[in-house]
């Protein structure tokens, strides 16, 4: 394991929102801190304060039911109130909430004030159509300030929503709105897509054909492409709006209310649905973007994720309005039109925060060091990561080349079903290239062997979680079986990450993947991600994609697909050296089997690389369900 240690600079640590929290406390260590928020009642019911509640709460963790935990019971409350309603008694109401610059380039910038003036006008269109408290709506909409809108609209009046990403196929988009009986669903026309127009309309009306719960059809006019509109269905964004108040109050709910659901595909092919309510979802999402990414009033914040997933849904959306911070919006690809899109969109709105993926900052290594290089990132002061392990190699690079050779990452390791940030850094953490660090305050985290007991220091084992935290998942839709199966039968009264992990002797954790990325080579346990780090350490490698595939002697070995750097020749020499160098980097255990060239690896639209794929590609199998790939 690295031995690096990348210490916070004194003034990031001296001014920190956590060193304010702990100074508030008496409190003199990040140790002392941990160890005091493991009384859950004083740490979260702390930073619950900060929040504005109608009615405050009875109990902060009510564990009677466990696994259905409950939290700030007896409360009222709503989450639109504290992004939008709260601000409007203060100098927040005239702030830019979002900068939003779209792919052909317009850049709009929205107040608080007009957004909460727009969410309300949406809100009581919604209302208009029938929308009631409880009842679902589908989002199926690309990157523009519309799609905060609605979810913050549906909110508003204690609807659900129910976001599924622009990229999705009509079959996906169809079964999720049957599973969640949506009553409305929320489109565009179309949206830009690399310079062209992807008709959302016509994927929206194939859903809907089969979906005969969806009503009502509300169509926002984006990309101005030709689309037919359904008499008494269908209805154009800004008719329904025309002549609407822009006042709506918000709905006084109890904390657990329902919020959202978000569809993730979990081991089976029914993809399940993540419930996430109010009340606690709100507070953990507020105090880690808070206390993590450290928002002071003047910082510019870019979660560069879509919306469509669940980083987008806290980090985009929820958390950086309850924290009145300004947010970039970007509507296109990365590299469209060309790959340093961003680096442009850094300098010139003064970005302070940038918080990505791996799979990004790879990608634009691969592109070279000379793009980030031509613009001015002076204005950074903080990054972060987060979805995959990050390679010791892309961490330095990202440190050098976007964060000056100076700046701070911040690796956050959650999911969708913990719906914020749970293992990650602060501001003032030491840090290990590659480690998400240790749990975040409030967080009780541990690795297991297969048998139950807590694994050596660095042996790779189960991730669990050992205590309820406010913005976990309440359940899966319609399913509470599955969620009892799924997160807290292996190891009763624990949550099951699925993820394999090591804890070193320091209680840093390090991510190697998802439990069905982890290879049993020989008997010994090997994440595919330690291989790839490996491998995208040479100097030649782009990116690899590492599959076990069955070995009569071995149990599994791994086969590696590589993209190559631009103007690499692909040769049969290059391969026996790749495999040489994973056997010096990590141990002869890891050296790849076989390795193959690709010109690319197959890629969810969330930018994951599809292992799943690759892998049936190797074994001679069918491949599955694709519904999530990219092309
Ligand atoms: C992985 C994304 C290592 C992990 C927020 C987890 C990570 C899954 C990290 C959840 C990280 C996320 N380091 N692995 N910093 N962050 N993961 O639901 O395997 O799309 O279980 O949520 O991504 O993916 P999801």
């Amino acid at each position: 394991m690295a031995q690096e240690l990348y210490q916070p600079p004194k003034e990031l640590v001296e001014n920190s929102n956590i060193k304010a929290f702990m100074n508030k406390h008496g409190i003199a260590d990040l140790d002392i801190l941990l160890d005091k928020a493991q009384d859950l009642d004083w740490y979260w019911g702390e930073v619950a304060k900060e929040l504005d509640w109608f009615k405050p709460w009875d109990k902060v963790l009510d564990d009677s039911g466990a696994p259905f935990f409950k939290w700030f019971t007896g409360a009222k409350f709503n989450i639109v109130h504290n992004c939008l309603d709260r601000h409007m008694n203060t100098p927040v109401k005239d702030k830019i909430a979002f900068i939003y610059e779209s792919e052909p380039g317009e850049v709009e910038r929205w107040t608080y004030e007009q957004l909460h003036k727009e969410v309300n006008m949406f809100a009581n269109g919604l209302k208009k159509l029938g929308v009631k408290k409880g009842d679902r709506v589908t989002l199926f909409m690309p990157m523009i300030p519309q799609n905060p809108i609605a979810m913050l609209a549906c909110a508003k009046i204690g609807a659900v929503h129910s976001v599924v990403f622009s990229g999705f196929s009509s079959g996906s988009l169809r079964d999720r709105i049957l599973d969640a009986d949506s009553k409305v669903l929320i489109t565009t026309d179309g949206a830009y897509r690399r310079g062209k127009v992807v008709e959302l309309k016509k994927n929206a009306d194939a859903a809907m054909a089969e979906a005969p719960c969806c009503q009502h059809c509300v169509v926002f006019k984006r990309a101005g492409n030709d689309v037919p509109m359904t008499e008494g269905r269908d209805i154009w964004w800004h008719d329904l709006v025309d002549g609407l108040s822009d006042e709506c109050e918000p709905e006084p709910l109890d904390s657990e209310d329902m919020l959202y659901m978000l569809y993730t595909s979990g081991t089976t092919g029914k993809p399940k649905g993540i419930v996430h309510i109010h009340g606690g979802y709100a507070v953990g999402t507020y105090s880690t973007l808070k206390f993590v990414f450290d928002l002071k009033p003047d910082d510019v914040w870019w979660c560069a994720a879509d919306i469509g997933w669940v980083t987008g849904h806290s980090y985009i959306v929820y958390a950086p309005l309850m924290n009145g911070a300004t947010s970039i919006l970007y509507e296109g690809a990365p590299d469209f039109p060309a790959p340093d899109r961003w680096w442009s969109i850094v300098e010139r709105e003064k970005v302070t925060v940038l918080y990505t993926s791996p799979t990004a900052i790879r990608m634009f290594m691969r592109h070279g060091e000379e793009l980030p290089a031509k613009h001015d990132l002076s204005s950074l002061r903080l990054l972060g990561s987060v979805g995959e392990p990050i390679n010791p190699e892309a961490w330095r690079w990202y440190r050098d080349n976007i964060g000056g050779g100076k700046l701070q990452i911040m690796d956050t390791w959650w999911q969708t079903e913990t719906g914020t940030f749970m293992i990650s850094p602060l501001p003032i953490t030491d840090l290990k290239p590659g480690s998400a660090t240790r749990p975040l305050p409030g967080v009780k985290a541990d690795v297991l062997t297969q048998d139950g007991n807590p694994a050596k220091p660095g042996e790779n084992g189960l991730g669990v979680l050992l205590k309820p935290w406010p913005a976990m998942l309440r359940t899966l839709y319609k399913d509470p079986d599955r969620y009892v199966q799924t997160y807290w039968s292996r190891f009763p009264g624990k949550y099951l990450t699925g993820d394999s992990v090591a804890k070193d002797e320091d209680g840093y954790f390090w991510f190697r993947g998802r439990v069905d990325e982890v290879l049993n080579v020989a008997g010994h346990r090997l994440g595919t991600a330690e291989v790839e780090s490996a491998l995208v350490a040479h100097k030649d490698v782009a990116e690899a994609a590492v599959v076990g595939v069955p070995h009569e002697v071995k149990g599994d070995v791994p086969k590696a697909f590589v993209t190559l750097k631009v103007g690499v020749e692909k040769t049969d020499a290059l391969k026996d050296e790749l495999k040489k160098w994973v056997a010096t980097e990590i141990g002869k255990i890891a050296q790849p089997d076989e390795i193959e060239f690709r010109d690319k690896l197959p890629k969810t639209r969330s930018g994951k690389i599809m292992r799943r794929l690759l892998k049936a590609e190797a074994l001679g199998q069918p491949v599955g369900d694709v519904s999530t790939l990219d092309e």
